[in-house]
């Protein structure tokens, strides 16, 4: 795993042992309150390992629920403006919702998350994220949990894609020289998926 177009940033168990940290605080931050009025909201699809792995290390009476985005083309990436592809089934009115993400890099697409749900009126809102990237960060936007802080570089793995590739991947890569995947974007399919080696 030393090519050095994809550097290993975290392995498997300091990812795990990290996600299990995160539960615990969460548990204890939402110990004691009613039952029933917790929902933990993944944003689909790239926070959806994470939440699978966090909902089980967070041992709390939680909902899931759904949201995915995506980003208006015509505004070009990183123009923050989003529109929801699929909404969420449940109504958040007077609930506890925790907004799960996988990472937030500018912060543009959370702060247009927080403003959406909190219109809602819920109890109260929350976010955790598994990435930070604050090097990158264009609007301040509260994050109450991070897993991890990234450096500015393009990630892979454990939920991130590069154009729906990659996701499975069990630990998380940096990819230091991001054209090579606008160039091919299987690049490093043959090293992170050792079994399609030649
Ligand atoms: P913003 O900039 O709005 O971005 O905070 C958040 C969304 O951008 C995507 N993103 C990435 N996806 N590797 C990825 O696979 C990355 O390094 C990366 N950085 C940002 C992601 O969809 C996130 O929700
Ligand atoms: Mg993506």
């Amino acid at each position: 795993m030393n090519d050095p177009g994809v550097r290993l940033l975290f392995g498997r168990d300091e990812i795990s042992r990290r996600v299990r940290e995160l539960g615990a605080s969460i548990a204890e931050t939402y110990a004691g309150h009613a039952p029933g009025k917790l929902v933990l909201v993944g944003v689909l699809k790239g926070s959806s390992i994470f939440l699978a792995d966090l909902i089980r290390a967070a041992r709390v009476d939680a909902g899931v629920d759904f949201i995915s985005i995506s980003s208006y083309a015509s505004d070009g990436p990183g123009s923050g403006v989003v529109r929801i592809v699929k909404d969420l089934e449940q109504e958040i009115a007077g609930k506890h919702v925790l907004l799960a993400e996988d990472i937030v890099d500018t912060g543009l697409t959370l702060t247009y998350l927080r403003k959406t749900l909190q219109a809602r009126d819920p109890a109260s809102l929350r976010t955790v994220t598994l990435i930070d990237k604050p090097a990158r960060r264009l609007l301040p936007v509260p994050v109450d949990w991070v897993g991890f802080e990234a450096p500015d570089e393009f990630l892979l793995g454990y939920g991130l894609d590069y154009r729906g590739i990659y996701r499975n991947v069990p630990e998380l890569f940096s990819v230091p020289d991001v054209a090579r995947l606008a160039l091919e974007p299987r690049t490093f399919v043959e090293r992170l998926y050792p079994q399609h080696g030649p």
